[in-house]
């Protein structure tokens, strides 16, 4: 099993997804400012595994506190608005800095500091077990809905699925969101081919997903992201499942650029086309995609491939890291507690409400 990310003995290691797969360098650190510049930069990624490394960070942060109970607020303020500033859109990374605040909250006052800290690692440590679970429990929700749904054509021949960006153990830590389900529904023998479309400009489908597919023997291709329409009029496709980096109310969905097109595509080509994401995805507060933070990165991520510059430095880039996805061209959302189609509005609210 690939190694993600640990936290041990005060020490936060991870696996630097920057090079992969050409490099495998694990990364060992204490100090929470090296761990926010690994989530800036992407060498830890992923929407739950953000926000594994974000309740983390935290730990390190308050790990590195000399100073007294009185101090520690303003000094705790700060830090959680460190880790909150590193990425804007996956809403894990918010989702675990809420639950450790609410530690805080509950404790500061009846607590020593060293009291405080410990109960702080124990909700680290359960949001990172939880999102192992997770994955586990959307496996299973998933390989049903898609039995359902394929279940003619899955009476004469196995399935091709198309999925972007990466959303494996690499993404969450456990077997993954999407490519969790996409691992199940292959050992159950429902799978002839992954597609893992490369995800410009980061190429985490290109080398993350493609990587882990490898490692896990599961046949699979690689195609440029724009060619996911014409493999669909080709019959090459007969599903698309991706993750999500945050879910509105309303089904709406912000992923990995690019999936926007691959949805719309297979909406046209009558192609279902499926979420999965754990419920600390679902961000219940936004009524629709419009309101949801789309991260902008650097004009040279697109500008150069791999360090060798490929275009003009002065060339004016575009560079969304996400986009969003109407909840209107989804087959399903599946989740760690049910498989939501349909009414998305009452499907996502009732998960927020049992
Ligand atoms: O910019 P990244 O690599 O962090 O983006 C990741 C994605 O868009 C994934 O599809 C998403 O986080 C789901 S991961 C299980």
């Amino acid at each position: 099993m690939i190694d993600a990310i640990s936290f041990n003995e005060g020490t936060l290691r991870y696996l630097d997804q920057r090079y992969l797969p050409l490099r495998e360098e694990h990364i060992s650190t204490k100090d929470h400012r090296e761990a926010i510049e690994a989530i800036k930069t992407l060498a830890v990624r992923g929407a739950p595994l953000i926000g594994v490394a974000a309740a983390y960070t935290v730990i390190l942060g308050i790990n590195s506190y000399r100073g007294d109970k009185e101090g520690f607020p303003c000094f705790f303020g700060n830090l959680i608005a460190d880790v909150e500033a590193s990425r804007p859109t996956a809403v894990n990374l918010f989702f675990a800095t809420k639950k450790l605040k609410a530690v805080y909250d509950r404790n500061f006052n009846s607590d020593s500091l060293e009291v405080l800290f410990a109960k702080m690692l124990f909700e680290a440590r359960q949001i990172h077990d939880d999102e192992i679970a997770n994955c586990d429990a959307m496996a299973q929700h998933g390989v049903r809905q898609i039995r359902e749904d394929l279940a003619e054509i899955l009476k004469t021949r196995k399935l091709n699925v198309l999925t972007h960006c990466n959303t494996g153990t690499l993404a969450t830590g456990g077997s993954g969101t999407a490519l969790g389900v996409i691992k199940l529904a292959w050992q159950e023998g429902l799978i002839e081919k992954v597609i893992t479309a490369e995800s410009r400009p980061l190429l985490q489908g290109l080398r993350l997903t493609a990587w882990e597919l490898e490692q896990e023997k599961i046949p699979f291709f690689s195609i440029s992201d724009s060619s996911s329409a014409f493999l669909m009029q080709r019959g090459m496709i007969d599903f698309g499942i991706v993750g999500a980096d945050r879910i509105a109310a309303n089904g709406d969905t912000a992923n990995k650029i690019g999936t926007c097109a691959h949805a719309l595509s297979a909406w046209h080509h009558n192609i279902p086309f499926y979420i999965a994401a754990p419920v600390s995805t679902i961000d219940i507060t936004l009524s629709d995609g419009t309101q949801i933070p789309i991260e902008e990165r650097s004009a040279d991520e697109l500008r150069t491939i791999f360090g060798t510059q490929v275009a003009t430095s002065t060339t004016p880039v575009i560079n969304y890291a996400f986009d969003v996805t109407p909840g209107k061209f989804l087959r399903g959302i599946i989740t760690d507690k049910k498989a939501v189609v349909g009414d998305y509005l009452n499907g996502l609210g009732q998960l927020f409400a049992e």
